[in-house]
């Protein structure tokens, strides 16, 4: 596809179009905007991290929602597209080892409420290396859950469907009480793009070994 190509589909986009008219830097803020109205996982005053958050229209609609109170860390190694009081941008690689720290003083104490995790590579054409990639930033991203996710709070990864994402989805399943797969209207058409959602985070599997279930079931936590 040549350049003019690609501009001109991009301007008969819907999505585009509507994502322009209401000033949200990317299409993707519809992306979210669909899971929050289906399980409503951030509130206001919600702290959120936003994993792969540039050009920022998942940001601005997090933001939207956490309200002056909630703040949200947006962290890419583009530059974010949105300047807003409760957002604080950290640009930098995902795999920097700087990262945890970064993050530690933005959020200040306590933990996030929500994970999301729109992080992906490159696509170079090659489905399975994007894959195999995507998959490595799914690691990454569920490991920052295990440090700075709260007990009950909620994540959301994009990731693209294969069979070894499975592997991934069982991996979830040991550490929120429930995980839902979602594909947005508002993703392209013919794209392989899927959503993991976990929902009432319990902590990795292994600290929860010696640990009794909560007496109250963190799902009534992101019930609306
Ligand atoms: C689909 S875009 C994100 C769109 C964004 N969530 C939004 O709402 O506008 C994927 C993002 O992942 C970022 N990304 C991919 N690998 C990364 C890495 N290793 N470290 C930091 N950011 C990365 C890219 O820079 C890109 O901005």
């Amino acid at each position: 596809m040549t350049k003019e190509q690609w501009l001109q589909r991009r301007r008969e986009d819907p999505y585009w179009r509507r994502a322009k008219e209401l000033g949200y830097p990317s299409r993707a803020a519809f992306k979210l905007l669909e899971i929050q109205r289906r399980w409503k996982i951030i509130r206001e005053g919600y702290r959120v991290l936003d994993l792969g958050a540039a050009p920022g229209g998942m940001a601005a609609v997090a933001s939207d929602i956490v309200g002056e109170k909630g703040l949200v860390v947006a962290v890419d190694r583009e530059p974010l597209q949105l300047i807003r009081p409760n957002i604080v941008p950290i640009q930098t690689d995902i795999y920097e080892a700087r990262l945890t720290k970064d993050v530690q003083t933005a959020l200040g104490q306590g933990f996030f409420d929500v994970v999301v995790s729109d992080l992906s590579p490159h696509h170079s054409g090659d489905y399975d290396l994007l894959v195999e990639q995507q998959l490595d930033l799914l690691e990454a991203s569920l490991s920052l859950c295990h440090r700075f996710l709260r007990r009950g709070g909620n994540a959301v990864f994009k990731a693209f469907e294969h069979p070894r994402l499975r592997v991934f989805e069982r991996k979830m399943m040991t550490c929120f009480w429930r995980v839902e797969r979602y594909v947005p209207r508002s993703t392209k058409k013919g794209s392989s793009e899927i959503f993991l959602l976990g929902l009432g985070y319990r902590g990795p599997a292994r600290r929860r070994l010696s640990q009794q279930r909560p007496a109250a079931h963190p799902q009534e936590e992101h019930q609306s």
